[in-house]
């Protein structure tokens, strides 16, 4: 019993946490399966460094808040800021905190597109703009994250892993996604112009 309290009164000593934006980069980009790669290395890491969090991705940047001890943050922190996949690497926070917000996520990955449709509060932060948000915005932002762990901590859904997109798709699927009907008129007609020119070109010769 006393070893389980010193162990949590030192984590409560050495508990900090790591918030940062980023944009992805045309390697990110090129890759197959960018987030699912993150993801799995992640997971993996992260729960043996009993690191917790949470990472956004949306629109091409990244937002991602992790929380554990100082050398463990330290560690990923040097990692992550090495990592070609993303650029413009802005820390916005790494401090101590008294609590973990994301305690059981070892890293859930969001796809702010899929994610934010259902959820008028983050809605209402689209598009996702992390680098013109303010300070008040990022806090909202957390919050949400925050609301939805809480909300998603009954399913027992641990460490999902994203949905199998590459980036680039990821990005043009927000386009696809929010023109949908227009795309698939725009296709249909295509095929419609090329199958009459066809036909035009071909019935000259019969
Ligand atoms: C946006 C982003 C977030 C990442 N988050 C984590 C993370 O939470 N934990 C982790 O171990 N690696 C994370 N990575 C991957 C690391 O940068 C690194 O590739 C990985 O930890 C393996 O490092 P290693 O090759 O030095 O072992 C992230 C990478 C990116 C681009």
């Amino acid at each position: 019993m006393s070893a389980v309290i010193n162990k949590t009164n030192s984590e409560i000593r050495d508990l900090y946490q790591i918030i940062y934006m980023s944009r992805i980069t045309s390697t990110g980009l090129s890759s197959a399966s960018t987030l699912n790669d993150i993801a799995k290395i992640a997971i993996k890491n992260n729960k043996a460094d009993n690191v917790t969090g949470i990472l956004c991705y949306g629109n091409g940047y990244f937002f991602q808040c992790v929380e554990g001890s100082e050398q463990a943050l330290t560690n990923l922190k040097n990692r992550i800021l090495t990592d070609d996949r993303h650029k413009d690497i802005q820390m916005l926070d790494f401090s101590a905190i008294t609590k973990r917000r994301f305690t059981g996520w070892s890293l859930r990955s969001i796809i702010l597109e899929r994610w934010m449709i259902n959820d008028p509060k983050a809605k209402a932060l689209m598009p996702f703009k992390p680098y013109s948000w303010s300070s008040d915005e990022r806090h909202q932002f957390l919050d949400i994250l925050h609301g939805y762990y809480e909300e998603q901590e009954n399913t027992g859904d641990i460490d999902t892993q994203p949905i199998k997109y590459n980036a680039l798709g990821l990005t043009l699927s927000k386009i696809v996604g929010e023109h949908q009907a227009f795309f698939l008129i725009q296709t249909v007609l295509g095929v419609l112009i090329v199958l009459a020119l066809l036909w035009f070109m071909l019935s000259d010769k019969f």
